[in-house]
């Protein structure tokens, strides 16, 4: 049972994977923080997000990076955005993506193409949305919360940013894969995003 969660930025598709892999008792894989640990790398080094050579450079050794406060701050988060279009960053983070979904007991991942590029084949896919503003709002909060510096209209201006780039990107962008199930939590708090979330997923599973 594989379980693919995409949506934009602060839709809340972290939150409701990681509901979803505890409810039915599946590991989960966050494959933004794989992006943002090569952001980390790259930015560490003061390597250049211009540069799609360096970029794939900063794809090697980051596991030491993927509990890391830093990987949530704005930096790292347009660097993030920046690197995940170029094709050889996303070839070179492929693969630990797709084994995680291929585990035979079965897995939720969460990001941006999962239902379309890491498991096409997914038993169920959601694909997580929001207003820009409830999102930016969401991403203040979260800032905040973690002692760091946050303005609503700088945090909005970065969330449009990053959803074009993230969408009109050549490679994988994020898109509403064929055969996903739309969840808009605009107007609903965290444990009813939840519980929706859990009831489409155990509808599709009954279909099957
Ligand atoms: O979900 P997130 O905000 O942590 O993702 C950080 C960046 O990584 C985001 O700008 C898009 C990119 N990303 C991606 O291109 N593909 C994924 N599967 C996950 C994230």
């Amino acid at each position: 049972m594989v379980i693919a969660v995409d949506g934009p930025a602060a839709s809340g598709k972290g939150t409701i994977a990681r509901a979803i892999a505890a409810h039915f008792q599946l590991p989960h894989m966050d494959t933004g923080a794989l992006y943002r640990a090569a952001a980390l790398n790259l930015w560490r080094w003061g390597g250049d997000p211009n540069s799609e050579f360096e970029a794939v450079r900063a794809c090697e050794d980051i596991g030491s990076n993927l509990e890391d406060p830093e990987l949530r701050s704005e930096p790292v988060s347009r660097i993030a955005s920046k690197i995940s279009a170029y094709p050889a960053v996303r070839e070179a983070l492929l693969e630990r993506q797709k084994a995680f979904a291929a585990q035979p007991g079965g897995a939720v991942l969460d990001g941006r193409d999962i239902g379309t590029v890491i498991a096409p084949d997914a038993t169920a896919k959601l694909f997580v949305t929001a207003t820009e503003e409830v999102r930016a709002q969401r991403r203040v909060r979260e800032l905040l919360a973690r002692g760091m510096p946050a303005h609503f209209d700088e945090v909005l201006c970065d969330l449009k940013a990053r959803d074009a780039r993230d969408t009109n990107r050549d490679s994988a962008p994020l898109a509403q894969a064929p055969g996903s199930i739309v969840l808009d939590t605009s107007n609903l708090s965290v444990e009813e995003a939840v519980a929706q979330a859990i009831a489409l997923v155990r509808a599709r599973l009954e279909r099957l």
